[in-house]
C-alpha cells in the first residue's frame, strides 16, 4: 500500500476522509474511546482489508458505527431495553449488540457471520461529522495491529499502521482512552460483555436491574475464542478436499478444478484468481449460500495459510468442528 495521508481535522480533511472510505479505502479516525480503524461496513472486501491491515488472526465480529440512532434502527432490531439504553448514553462509549434487522446492510463478514450485530453511536465531534458524509456504516475495531494496545492519539495509529492504511484523520487525543462499554440485548436479558466507558452502575441504574455477565448461557465456546451463537453451517464442512464426491457443495479458492466437480450439488468459488481479500470478503455468505443448497457436506478446496489465510483457515476449521 502507498503512504499513509495524515489528515487536518478540517472541512477538506473529512472530506477526503469521508471519499476514501466510500471507495473501499481503510482509514483510521478518532472517537472519545480510542481511534478506530475504518472501511465501509457494506464493503465485505474493505472490511477484509481491515483484517489485513491488523494482522488479525481470526475474524472477530466488529462494530458498526452509526451516525444515529435513527440509522441504527435500520440496521438491528431494538427491543424497548435497548432503546432505552441507546437514548440514554447514544452518542457515547456503548456498544449494544442486538438481533440485525431484515433492512441491514452490514457485511456478513463485519458481522463475523453472526445474526446479531454491534452497534454504536460515537460521542466524538469527527467522528460523527465523517459518519454523515461517508453515509454508510462504518465498521472499526481499534486502530492497533493485533496484540497490540489501543491507540489514543494519531501518532500510536501511524506507529502501527503507517503504509498499511490509506489515510489517518487526525483529531488530537482521544478522551476516554478506554474502549466502549458492550452490552449485549439479545434475548431479553441484558448482558455485560466488556466493561468500558460507560459505569455498569449507570446502566444498571437506568434499567433498574442488574446486568447478567457474559455471553448467553449455552454458548460456551466450541473451540477458545469462538462463541457458539458464531455461524455454523448445518452442513458438515470438509476440509482441504482435492476431490467432491456426487451431491457435496463444492467450495473452491483458485483456478484448480477438484476431481469430480461435476457431480457438485453447488460451486461457488472464494476467490477464482488466489486473492485472499476477495476470499475472505465471501467466506461467510458463500458457506451461507451453500448450506442453503440443501448439500449434507460442504467440500472445501485448500486455502494457502499465508495473509488473510490464516483467518480463513480459523474460521473454516470452526465451521468443520465436531458439534
Ligand atoms: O470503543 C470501542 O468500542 C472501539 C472504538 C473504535 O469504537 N472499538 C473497539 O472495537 O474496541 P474492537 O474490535 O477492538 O472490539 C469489538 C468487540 C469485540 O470484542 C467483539 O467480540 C464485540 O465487540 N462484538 C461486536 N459485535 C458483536 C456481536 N454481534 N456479538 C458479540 N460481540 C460482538
Ligand atoms: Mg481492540
Amino acid at each position: 500500500m502507498r503512504q499513509t495521508e495524515r489528515l487536518a481535522a478540517d472541512t477538506a480533511g473529512l472530506a477526503r476522509a469521508a471519499a476514501i472510505l466510500r471507495r473501499g479505502g481503510l482509514v483510521a479516525f478518532p472517537t472519545e474511546t480510542v481511534y478506530g480503524l475504518g472501511a465501509d461496513a457494506t464493503d465485505a472486501e474493505a472490511v477484509a482489508r481491515i483484517y489485513a491491515a491488523k494482522d488479525r488472526p481470526s475474524f472477530n465480529p466488529l462494530i458498526a458505527h452509526v451516525d444515529s440512532f435513527r440509522t441504527a434502527q435500520n440496521q438491528g432490531i431494538f427491543d424497548e431495553t435497548a432503546a432505552r439504553l441507546a437514548e440514554a448514553f447514544w452518542p457515547g462509549p456503548l456498544t449494544l449488540v442486538v438481533p440485525v434487522a431484515s433492512t441491514c446492510t452490514i457485511s456478513d463478514l463485519a458481522r463475523a457471520g453472526l445474526d446479531s450485530i454491534g452497534l454504536r453511536v460515537p460521542a466524538h465531534p469527527l467522528a460523527h461529522a465523517l459518519l454523515e458524509q461517508t453515509g454508510r456504516p462504518v465498521a472499526a475495531p481499534s486502530a492497533n495491529r493485533s496484540g497490540r494496545v489501543s491507540p489514543t492519539d494519531a501518532d500510536h495509529v501511524l506507529g502501527d499502521l503507517e503504509g498499511r492504511i490509506d489515510a489517518v484523520l487526525d483529531g488530537g487525543v482521544s478522551q476516554v482512552g478506554l474502549e466502549s462499554t458492550i452490552v449485549s440485548c439479545l434475548g431479553g436479558v441484558p448482558r455485560l460483555l466488556r466493561p468500558g466507558g460507560v459505569p455498569r452502575e449507570a446502566i444498571e441504574a437506568l434499567l433498574g436491574r442488574k446486568l447478567e455477565a457474559g455471553p448467553e448461557a449455552g454458548s460456551n465456546p466450541l473451540a477458545p475464542g469462538m462463541l457458539a451463537s458464531h455461524y455454523a453451517p448445518r452442513a458438515r464442512v470438509r476440509l482441504n478436499a482435492t476431490s467432491v464426491q456426487p451431491g457435496e457443495a463444492a467450495l473452491l479458492f483458485g483456478a484448480e478444478t477438484p476431481l469430480g466437480i461435476e457431480t457438485a450439488q453447488a460451486t461457488l468459488n472464494l476467490s477464482q484468481s488466489g486473492d485472499l481479500v476477495e476470499a475472505a470478503a465471501h467466506l461467510f455468505s458463500y458457506l451461507r449460500q451453500l448450506d442453503a443448497s440443501g448439500a449434507a457436506t460442504i467440500a472445501v478446496s485448500p486455502v494457502p495459510e499465508n495473509g488473510l489465510g490464516e483467518a480463513i483457515n480459523d474460521r473454516l476449521r470452526r465451521a468443520a468442528a465436531e458439534r
